[in-house]
């Protein structure tokens, strides 16, 4: 008989444009991934909604997220692909959880703070939202949960509220572990290598590169990224050469090459203007077809739809019978 495979869940949101952060932090690594594991993996338009947004550029951006995933090659016959909202449950299983939730572990969470401190009005979705997540990942029982550096934490705090909630009402839960890509975890932004590369910035030209910007864009965008002035090209964990690094981790996730064998490439380089055109052309090379195929999706909404339709009816036959063994042990009574 063979083993069961692992069940993974992931989420990603609609907000901005899907850039190079996403694909080599996440989109690649699910793609890569299909075979060996069992995916969920969820366009989260839920949790967009905790920040200022416009209704109509979500939808809009939702639509795109699913072409730009479906074409980097997430696969319908190997992986549930589904957007959040369709599936009720998360949102249904998140009132649950609230309520076995200690508002102090929110009140920790350091991206809550960083938002919070950037907004002047904050909605109670802005506080709730890792509870949404940890539904996202409990509903499934998910073994895996690829996730960026920086959603580290949110796991970790699912794995408490889940733990919690066993306790409470007895084993109900499997404990999910992070998964965080060795390579290219962080892909940081081209005009500030300090800061994580991200949708809100993206808008700021230069700052990031959108998986569907054409090459003449990518190219503009590669030749301004910020530098130093030290003309050495190789990786380097300082502060001052995080420009270069950043470049240089951009190449090895997209070419898989061993750190070496990077710096090997570029040991006849004549500076950082020639580091810059090189990692251009392999990320150019490596979205050309994303962005080809994105279009046959885009330009067919009926069938996308069609297709998310599908996700979801999968999603929710496993996400289902959990929220009502939850409502059970919580002494809810089972409607008809
Ligand atoms: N918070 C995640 C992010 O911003 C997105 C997300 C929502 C997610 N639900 C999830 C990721 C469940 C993993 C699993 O990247």
């Amino acid at each position: 008989m063979s083993e069961k495979k692992p069940r993974v869940f992931s989420g990603i949101q609609p907000t901005g444009e899907p850039h190079l952060g996403n694909y080599l932090g996440a989109i690649k690594q699910w793609v890569k991934g299909q075979d060996e594991k069992e995916n969920f993996f969820c366009i989260v338009d839920l949790h967009s909604l905790t920040v200022p947004y416009d209704p109509e550029g979500l939808r809009e951006r939702t639509r795109k997220l699913a072409s730009v995933l479906f074409a980097a090659g997430i696969d319908p016959d190997k992986s549930v692909l589904f957007i959040q909202s369709h599936v009720s449950a998360h949102a249904e299983a998140c009132w649950l959880l609230n309520c076995v939730t200690p508002l102090g572990w929110l009140q920790k969470m350091t991206q809550f703070k960083d938002k919070s401190a950037k907004q002047e009005s904050i909605g109670t979705g802005l506080i709730d939202y890792p509870v949404l997540m940890a539904c996202d990942i409990l509903l499934y029982n998910a073994d895996e949960v690829p996730v960026g550096d920086d959603q580290k934490q949110h796991v970790e705090l699912t794995r408490n509220i889940a733990g919690r909630f066993n306790n409470i009402y007895g084993e109900t839960f499997a404990m999910p572990a992070p998964v965080i890509p060795k390579v290219a975890a962080r892909v940081m932004g081209l005009d500030d290598p300090m800061a994580k590369m991200s949708k809100s910035s993206s808008s700021v030209r230069g700052h990031a590169v959108g998986v569907l910007d054409d090459p003449d864009e990518i190219l503009y965008v590669f030749k301004r990224a910020k530098t130093d002035s030290y003309n050495e090209i190789r990786f380097s964990d300082e502060e001052d050469r995080a420009g270069v690094n950043n470049l240089l981790s951009i190449y090895q996730a997209i070419t898989r090459k061993s750190k070496g064998d990077v710096e090997a490439d570029f040991a006849n380089a004549r500076g950082y203007g020639d580091l810059k055109v090189g990692v251009a052309e392999v990320v150019i090379d490596a979205l050309r077809p994303i962005r080809e195929e994105s279009g046959k999706y885009l330009d067919d909404p009926v069938a996308l739809d069609a297709m998310l339709a599908r996700g979801a009816e999968q999603a929710r036959e496993v996400a289902m019978p959990k929220l009502r063994e939850m409502q059970e042990k919580m002494g809810l009574i089972m409607g008809l």
